[in-house]
């Protein structure tokens, strides 16, 4: 079902877990299976410096997520707002159909986040 990208993305994920001095959260959820995607960054002077994420959901929702944030890390905020679920799916080698909704949670994840960093330091 999976190609070999995402499977080795999925074993090996990078950028998992909390992420100590994040200035901005999104937190996602597909109401389709359930699965959320939490993520958190440091972003100073409107550059990411860094990403990580937490995600309960499924093998390709975790590839997406990890794939997402070495997208997003040194990119500025305006740059990350750009990337689209099919850019995450591309970097995979793709997904399965029926998975390509898994990375739209990156992506929202992504949007979620630096909304919440705007909210707090864009007036
Ligand atoms: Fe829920 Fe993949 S099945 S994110």
């Amino acid at each position: 079902m999976y190609n070999e990208k995402v499977i080795e993305v999925f074993k090996n994920p990078k950028n998992m877990g909390d992420l100590e001095g994040a200035n901005a959260i999104g937190t996602v959820g597909n109401v389709t299976c359930g699965d959320i995607m939490q993520m958190s960054l440091i972003i100073e002077e409107d550059i990411i410096k860094d990403a990580k994420f937490k995600t309960f959901g499924c093998v390709a929702a975790i590839a997406a997520s990890s794939m997402a944030t070495e997208m997003i890390i040194g990119k500025s905020i305006n740059e990350a707002m750009q990337i689209k679920n099919s850019d995450v799916v591309d970097a995979l080698g793709g997904l399965p159909p029926q998975k390509i909704h898994c990375s739209v949670l990156a992506e929202e994840s992504i949007h979620e986040a630096i909304k919440n960093y705007k909210e707090k330091h864009i007036k």
